[in-house]
């Protein structure tokens, strides 16, 4: 059989603590659900150095969990190398996607793709955010939980499209 290639997946905020680490702890959920955790290598990052070495916020992992989402990551910073080892670079607003850009431009690295998290969100409208919850209530949190869903959900269909996985499950020697 044909080998399956796997893909390298990394969602991308300003702190690596609130947003995302909840579309990383969504995205594992759901990529483990399909049987996909062999072939989908997903991790997160901050173009910030703020919070490196801090697990979550409490309140988003609070919110995750109540959904049934574990929030296990460990903030750092994204660097230049992360473009060579992830095939998309995921951000979660325009001001972290146009960071990255410039991280991208100046590191001369063409290869990967780089864009909008909530671009793979099909209700999503153009261009859409996840807005920053760190200095709201709760309902923000809520609400980044619902997009990162969303827009996982469309990312999986995607990649499965676009990259002829499929789950170990259904894989015979
Ligand atoms: P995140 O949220 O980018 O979703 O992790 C933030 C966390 C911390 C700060 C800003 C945003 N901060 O300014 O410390």
């Amino acid at each position: 059989m044909e080998q399956v290639k796997s893909v390298a997946v990394c969602f991308v905020c300003l702190g690596n603590i609130c947003r995302s680490p909840t579309a990383e702890g969504v995205f594992r959920h759901v990529v483990k659900a399909a049987h996909l955790d062999g072939l989908i290598h997903i991790d997160s990052a901050g173009t910030a150095a703020y919070h490196s070495g801090e697990q979550a916020d409490r309140r988003s992992a609070a919110f995750a969990a109540r959904r049934g989402y574990e929030l296990l990551s460990v903030a750092r910073q994204f660097e230049p190398a992360d473009f060579e080892r992830f095939d998309y670079v995921l951000a979660m607003d325009s001001d972290n996607l146009l960071e990255l850009m410039a991280l991208k431009r100046r590191a001369k690295i063409s290869t990967g793709h780089l864009g909008l998290f909530r671009a793979f969100d099909p209700s999503a409208p153009r261009d859409a955010s996840v807005p920053d919850p760190y200095y709201g209530g709760d309902a923000g949190f809520e609400e980044v939980l619902s997009q990162c869903e969303r827009a996982c959900a469309g990312l999986i269909a995607h990649l499965r499209q676009q990259h002829a996985l499929v789950a170990d499950a259904f894989l015979v020697e």
